[in-house]
């Protein structure tokens, strides 16, 4: 089987590379071919997965190329794993945002509108050459926001394309483990879009147990979740959120945390690659083990921000490996290709899930997955607020998709002014101004 990684040469292609090789069954991938515009970046990545295969004469055959084209031609799974405008790009996304005093986080507010702007028309792009050169392969889409990004994609693909985020993952497996039991025998009931979503219920031997956990203020202080929100919060909601909601419950904090910070996210995840790129040119460089502690000192600091602006320490050791993205990619991948039934959360049209949503609106959600592809399962309906948010929320994504198809600059504008943590069509139209100006990206956005 052949799999393509569309941005190749990104820092966490060895962790899809790391499972590939735990995998041994009959109809495993046996070819991957990593595409890059940046042939510089595929040779690190190479080196680091070389290292990774040692002398495993199972291991995948690795093949680059900065020919997207050739790269999709004869794929059986291609990954989506690109970031338009690089991590510049990211960092200048928060920095516009915060200059306005709004958020620029890379999935959620106004810098996720200004990525998903810039990413929209080239996923779209790729959703078109994946229908002309590979109809039967399956996209599954890591590019955030992976919601809008993969909605925006399956206009043209269909439920051939699949998105995934490890985030809904991690936190089932959090409360799983807090209530005392294995992640596979618990189901969560768990809905949303893409970072906007609630656990309402985990069913353990078919009983809901969240009341439990919720009734327990020691159990709600024992997990990452849990002491972000506090536990007085989630009892009024009755519910558990991704931890994504923590930039809209508790949005002027999360915004001050990330101006005071001596650096945002994105700008500190530039530098720190560039370093680790820099380091793979010396040809005696350690790869696996620069790629490692790199990845590790990425783990620790990842929502930091957050952590400090609700007063909670360091993250969980077992929350520090890694195991969420390229283990749900390579459940999802084994479970089409050779039809192992599984349930997984993922990103997928919602069909008739949610009444509050058209059918072909892409929400996160449990999905049973077999050779046919994705189906969403039936969830309990969202309480009013959750409906609330995720309605503005799509409506914006809409808008989104609206502009990166028509060019419109009053589109985009609308997109900003209606996301709920916009607050002011004035502050919509300089965001736009500025993201125009430091983005060559959205050079397509000149028209009316
Ligand atoms: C989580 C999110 C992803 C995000 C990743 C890395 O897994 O669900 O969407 O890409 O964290 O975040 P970072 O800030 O390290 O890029
Ligand atoms: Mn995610």
């Amino acid at each position: 089987m052949r799999l393509t990684i569309l941005g190749g040469g990104g820092f966490r292609v060895p962790l899809v590379y790391g499972a590939l090789l735990g995998d041994h069954a009959e109809g495993r991938v046996t070819h991957v071919t990593l595409h890059d515009l940046d042939a510089g970046r595929l040779g690190a990545v190479v080196r680091v997965l070389a290292e990774q295969a040692g002398d495993d004469p199972g291991a995948p055959a690795v093949t680059v190329t900065t020919d997207l084209d050739e790269a999709l031609t004869g794929a059986d799974f291609v990954f989506s794993a690109i970031r338009v405008g690089g991590l510049e790009g990211r960092a200048a996304d928060e920095r516009v945002a915060l200059a306005e005093g709004v958020l620029g986080q890379e999935t959620v507010g106004a810098g996720g509108i200004a990525y998903g702007l810039r990413t929209v028309p080239v996923a779209v792009d790729i959703a078109r050459r994946v229908a002309r050169l590979a109809p039967d392969a399956w996209v599954i889409n890591f590019t955030n926001p992976a919601g809008l990004v993969t909605e925006a994609m399956s206009r043209h693909i269909g439920g051939r394309v699949i998105g995934i985020c490890d985030s809904p993952v991690g936190l089932g497996r959090r409360i799983a483990r807090v209530l005392g039991a294995h992640p596979d025998e618990a189901w969560i009931d768990y809905v949303g879009l893409n970072h906007l979503g609630w656990v309402r219920g985990l069913h353990i031997a078919g009983r809901d147990q969240l009341p439990r956990l919720l009734g327990d203020p020691g159990l709600l202080g024992s997990f990452e979740e849990g002491r972000l929100f506090g536990p007085d919060w989630l009892q009024s909601l009755g519910a558990i959120p991704n931890e994504y909601l923590h930039y809209y419950y508790f949005n002027r904090e999360a915004v001050r945390a990330y101006q005071e910070a001596k650096q945002t996210r994105g700008a500190f995840l530039r530098d720190q690659q560039a370093r680790f790129y820099e380091e793979m040119r010396r040809a005696d460089a350690p790869a696996l083990e620069t790629w490692d502690r790199t990845r590790a000192e990425r783990e620790a600091t990842y929502m930091a921000e957050n952590r400090e602006a609700a007063g909670v320490g360091e993250r969980d050791a077992c929350d520090l490996e890694s195991g969420g993205y390229e283990k749900v990619a390579l459940a999802l991948m084994r479970a089409i290709a050779r039809n192992e039934r599984t349930t997984l959360i993922l990103n997928v049209r919602n069909r008739t899930t949610l009444s509050l949503l058209d059918e072909d609106a892409v929400i996160e959600v449990p999905c049973f997955v077999d050779a046919g592809g994705a189906h969403p399962v039936s969830v309990a309906p969202l309480p009013d607020h959750a409906t609330g948010l995720v309605c503005s929320v799509k409506a914006v994504e809409r808008e989104v998709m609206a502009a990166a198809e028509s060019g419109s600059r009053a589109t985009a504008v609308k997109a900003f002014a209606l996301h709920p943590l916009v607050d002011s069509v004035s502050v919509a139209r300089r965001l736009l101004d500025a993201y125009t100006s430091e983005h060559p990206g959205l050079a397509y956005l000149n028209r009316k």
